[in-house]
């Protein structure tokens, strides 16, 4: 099937995919604004079904503690939906569905488990943390499948999914050696290099899940009050008074990059080198940038409500299963198993 009879192999391309995940923790925050979002928003009109967008609700389930929350895992996900909804993400053109409402995903993932090292999974990021659960372990088998499972050609993720990612890669490429050249996309980052996002208290990535649970992340749908407290409490270097403010590593600039245009970050830039410009200037112009640029989405926020959200996602999931369905067959043919 895959002998090409010659020593030109066709090139194959495939259709652009975008697949990206969410965990239904606390909301959508700036960091997923800035590091995913713009893009799927933008790209999922690329052409028919080209984004394929999904609540990780197994996901956040990978290890039982306090943090988890199970119980509230199923509220979360249709919140998270309505989050998504409200920030652009458009039910007419992606796909978007709930991850355990396509079972299906698990068979793949437990093929791709036979084709994983042992060694591979040990290395992961993950694991760092004291006993870590075979849940925790397995984690980026699931986002491997779930990756493999859409065979999306691109994937949005921030710099702290990029080592999953490489695995992916890796993955796809060893199925491709074992089933023929072609047989799925090998995905690539939607961005030349994912954008790092760091909290509000200057934690680095490997910090940034725990610090996201301690509220150290800016909320796009939370009330005025809460976002505006967030940026407050925004940490910068100390500087002198009437001292120019430092723009190097200056997580307030950084935040604000995510919201202004090359224009407004030159103007922002001069304002830090003058010497007027104190952080509380700084902080009240970043609030503004924020309320500007989220106005039009936090408004429609307000209108989707959680009833929209689940008939969006009990469409998704009819969707997602047929593409899935359709993957499986293939595989399972390639396997040579009947079922
Ligand atoms: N692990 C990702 C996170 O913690 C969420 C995720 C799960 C994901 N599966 C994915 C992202 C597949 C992109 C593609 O943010």
């Amino acid at each position: 099937m895959h002998d090409h009879g010659g020593s030109m192999k066709p090139e194959v391309s495939f259709p652009f995919r975008l697949v990206s995940g969410f965990r239904p923790l606390k909301g959508l925050h700036l960091g997923h604004y800035a590091a995913v979002l713009t893009d799927l928003t933008r790209l999922q009109y690329m052409h028919e079904r080209s984004a394929f967008i999904f609540i990780a609700d197994h996901h956040a389930r990978s290890r039982w503690n306090e943090r988890a929350d199970f119980a509230n895992t199923e509220r979360r996900a249709i919140e998270t939906t309505r989050q998504l909804l409200a920030a652009g993400v458009d039910p007419d053109f992606s796909v978007i569905y709930r991850q355990s409402d396509v079972p299906e995903i698990f068979e793949v993932m437990w093929f791709l488990a036979g084709f994983a090292l042992h060694s591979q999974m040990q290395h992961m990021q993950g694991l760092k943390g004291a006993a870590p659960s075979a849940g925790t372990y397995i984690y980026p088998l699931l986002m491997v499948a779930d990756i493999i499972a859409t065979q999306s050609t691109h994937v949005a993720v921030g710099q702290d999914q990029k080592q999953h990612l490489e695995l992916s890669r890796d993955l796809a490429r060893k199925l491709n050696r074992r089933l023929g050249e072609q047989f799925i996309p090998v995905p690539e980052s939607a961005r030349a290099e994912p954008t790092t996002v760091r909290g509000i208290d200057f934690a680095d990535s490997n910090r940034k899940k725990m610090a996201f649970e301690l509220g150290n992340e800016i909320p796009l749908f939370e009330d005025e009050d809460v976002v505006t407290e967030r940026i407050e409490n925004i940490v910068t270097q100390p500087v002198q008074f009437g001292h120019p403010l430092p723009a190097e590593g200056c997580n307030l600039l950084e935040f604000s990059s995510f919201l202004v245009g090359a224009e407004q970050m030159r103007d922002l830039r001069d304002k830090y080198a003058s010497g007027k410009y104190g952080y509380a200037d700084a902080k009240r112009d970043l609030r503004k940038a924020f309320f500007e640029v989220m106005g039009p989405a936090r408004a429609r926020y307000l209108t989707i409500h959680a009833d929209d959200a689940a008939k969006v996602l009990d469409e998704g999931k009819i969707r997602a299963r047929e593409n899935i369905a359709h993957f499986i067959f293939r595989l399972r043919q390639e396997l040579a198993i009947s079922v």
